[in-house]
């Protein structure tokens, strides 16, 4: 079972889930829900642009889990940022999702109206059918530019970030605002060079853990939430199964000392407002 970590506004969120971004094969999604919630995951992420929110809510449903022992994440893509046309999009999300609330939605991107969008998400607060509200991709001057308008503080600002990528400037940010840092791409999007680093095999070696296992691990230890993905139901067990040991505070070190000063994957900002959903599932859920 894993860890949580505590948000500003008084919940624990689970600090390993699911995410199940590309996973667009809607059976599939559905399998990989149920799997990860039989296996002790509590944490589940995904977006409304991603087009599988309903086979995520069955995937939910199928496991048996109590719904209030799962913490279930979606996210808002720019082209619902305006008040009216969010208000309208959070109840759609959380009718697909079928359990009722949403314990955190997240604007997708910085882009188009932020304000419109976090003025509906601050109702949905008010009105119960969303827990917390956060971000995604928020860089250091989009977070400055939203915090004075927000009647509610982001619990959360949603990333790359993983070892190769630290988000040196972002990062002191989001601890000095109370605002947690969630990984997405945790492992590098399964960056095989990340994967195969000489201090990444000597830990793995010596924990008698996978490479994976490690850089999740580290996630873990720097009190980061991370979403890998896997439809591989030997992945989705592996990958929360990194509460039984400790990496060294050498281990940490030269880990933390794999950053490089740039992301690995940026997406630029005309394509953050893009209408086209993220993923193309088939059949459509
Ligand atoms: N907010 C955003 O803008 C944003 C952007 C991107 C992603 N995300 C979120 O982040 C999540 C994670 O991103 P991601 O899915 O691509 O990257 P990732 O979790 O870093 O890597 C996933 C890759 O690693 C493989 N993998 C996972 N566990 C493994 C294991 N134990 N052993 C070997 N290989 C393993 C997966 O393959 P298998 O399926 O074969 O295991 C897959 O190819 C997404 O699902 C989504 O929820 C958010």
């Amino acid at each position: 079972m894993t860890t949580s970590v505590p948000l500003s506004n008084g919940l624990r969120m689970p600090q390993i889930g699911l995410g199940v971004y590309l996973i667009s094969d809607i059976a599939e999604c559905e399998a990989s829900v149920k799997s990860a919630l039989e296996t002790g995951y509590r944490l589940i992420d995904t977006a409304i642009a991603y087009r599988n929110e309903r086979a995520v809510g069955r995937g939910i449903r199928a496991s048996g889990v109590p719904r209030e022992e799962i913490f279930l994440t979606t996210k808002l893509w720019p082209s619902a940022y305006p008040h009216e046309k969010a208000r309208v999009a959070i109840g759609e999300a959380v009718e697909r999702l079928d359990g009722g609330y949403v314990d955190l939605l997240l604007l997708h991107q910085p882009v188009g109206d932020v304000t419109g969008a976090w003025k509906a998400m601050e109702e949905a607060v008010d009105e119960g059918t969303v827990r917390s509200i956060g971000v995604s991709n928020f860089a250091v001057t989009d977070l400055d530019a939203l915090l004075p308008k927000a009647r509610i503080t982001p619990v959360l600002n949603q990333v790359e970030l993983h070892p190769y990528w630290q988000q040196p400037d972002l990062l002191p940010y989001l601890s000095s605002h109370d605002i947690v840092a969630e990984a997405w791409y945790p492992l590098g999007h399964g960056s095989k060079s990340l994967l195969g680093e000489p201090v990444v095999l000597a830990a793995a070696s010596s924990h008698a853990k996978s490479p994976v296992q490690i850089i999740l691990r580290w996630h873990v230890q720097r009190g980061f939430v991370a979403i890998p993905k896997s439809t591989d139901p030997a992945h989705i067990a592996a990958n929360i199964d990194v509460f039984d040991f400790e990496l060294t505070v050498a281990e940490m070190s030269a880990i933390d000392a794999l950053g490089k000063d740039r992301p690995m994957f940026r997406m630029p900002r005309w394509a953050m407002s893009a209408l086209m959903p993220l993923a193309r599932p088939r059949p459509r859920a």
